[in-house]
């Protein structure tokens, strides 16, 4: 007898990064940050939990496989969404006496750069509020699972506010727009490598707020003002800003990686090359039609709108070759040839081992939805 919540929750990929801790704890950033939310129907977490008297311990399947339950971040979500459910009296208290069960899985790569952390604890955060029958804002609790989490339960373009409070209370996400506000706003994921990356973000970002004093420069003269541009620029659907704003986010925050003591580095020769075609792209279309960003890792994440993508994704595929026959996951594109414009772009040197492994084509999307006979 186990009331059994299941939840599927999408990723998001920031056009203004999050990247350095004022409170390592509670996860708080020292700047806000935005993102777009990412279709579930082609990428996604889907999280079960239930709680029963009967169950002897928490436990956790991730992916099929057991995981220990000692994880901090995870006791700290459980933990809170309880607390949520006493304050709001939401359940009998008996209930949050029980121990919980929960399994999960991710459709795609889980700790590979693909923002798998922040689908999965918006998953779980809302799978558990949805059992315990809490009702007010649950960011701030999926942000004590990952920082970017917080951007994960709400759907179209969201905004991560970084908030004063010393318990963190303010430090919520919003929404700035819903997913069909922009619709033809599309994103490429070109997945240079799936594997997992060297540095953390968590210890990434901790040298950063250590060592760097770009970072100090960034947090209090640069992210004010683009993230108000920017949540402008969506508002507005101005792609040319928008994409300028979230190129120089990426750019500077791999600028502060660099600044950093012992100095870090996530881009590879591959994602350098994808910033020299981007801009060439943009060039010769004599407008900026194209963004990339990238976050802890070499995957280019491109923003552009739907009618650009056939030419884009020709492009890519005669510049990255590739043996592998489902290159394009996701949603439906027309195939088209290329033209001459296309051939001065070519004349970029790629590197034989450089290559892209597949390309994920998606959307803005909606916030986690419960699956009623999941
Ligand atoms: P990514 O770049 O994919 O976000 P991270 O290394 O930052 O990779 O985070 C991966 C971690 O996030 C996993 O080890 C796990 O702790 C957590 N995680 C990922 N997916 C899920 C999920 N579906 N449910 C719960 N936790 C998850
Ligand atoms: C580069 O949210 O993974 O993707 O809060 O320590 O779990 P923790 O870090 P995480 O960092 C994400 C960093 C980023 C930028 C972003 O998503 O804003």
């Amino acid at each position: 007898n186990c009331d059994v919540k299941t939840v599927i929750a999408p990723v998001n990929i920031a056009v203004i990064k999050y990247w350095g801790k004022r409170d390592e704890e509670l996860i708080l950033p020292l700047n806000d940050s935005v993102s777009a939310t990412l279709d579930t129907s082609v990428m996604c977490a889907k999280t079960s939990v239930c709680a029963n008297p009967h169950f002897a311990e928490d436990e956790i399947w991730l992916n099929g496989k057991k995981e220990s339950f000692s994880n901090q971040r995870l006791q700290n979500c459980l933990k809170e969404i309880k607390q949520r459910a006493y304050n709001e009296k939401s359940i009998d208290d008996i209930f949050l006496t029980w121990k919980v069960h929960i399994c999960s899985e991710n459709n795609f790569p889980t700790a590979a750069g693909l923002a798998s952390s922040a689908a999965g604890y918006a998953c779980l955060v809302t799978a558990l509020a949805k059992l315990y029958k809490v009702k007010s804002d649950i960011s701030s609790i999926a942000r004590l699972g990952s920082g970017s989490a917080c951007r994960s339960v709400y759907g179209g373009f969201v905004r991560w506010h970084a908030g004063v409070n010393p318990d963190g209370s303010d430090s919520i996400a919003t929404q700035i727009a819903d997913s069909s506000h922009w619709p033809q706003m599309r994103a490429l994921i070109l997945v240079v490598g799936d594997t997992k990356k060297k540095i953390s973000s968590t210890i990434g970002m901790k040298r950063s707020a250590d060592t760097s004093e770009l970072l100090k420069y960034r947090v209090q003269y640069c992210v004010p003002k683009r993230t108000d541009d920017i949540s402008k620029a969506i508002k507005e659907k101005n792609f040319g800003k928008f994409a300028e704003i979230t190129m120089k986010d990426s750019n500077q925050f791999h600028a502060v990686c660099m600044d950093s003591y012992p100095p870090y580095v996530y881009l590879t020769n591959i994602s350098h090359t994808i910033i020299d075609l981007v801009h060439k792209y943009n060039e010769i279309s004599g407008e900026t039609r194209i963004a990339y960003t990238f976050d802890a890792g070499p995957n280019a994440c491109l923003y552009l709108l739907e009618n650009e993508v056939p030419k884009v994704m020709s492009l890519i595929q005669h510049i990255f070759p590739s043996s592998s026959d489902k290159f394009v996951t996701g949603l439906n594109f027309k195939e088209e040839g290329l033209n001459e414009e296309f051939l001065k772009i070519l004349s970029i040197p790629i590197q034989a081992k450089d290559s892209i492994k597949y390309v994920i084509y998606t959307k803005v999307g909606d916030g986690p939805t419960e699956i009623k006979d999941g």
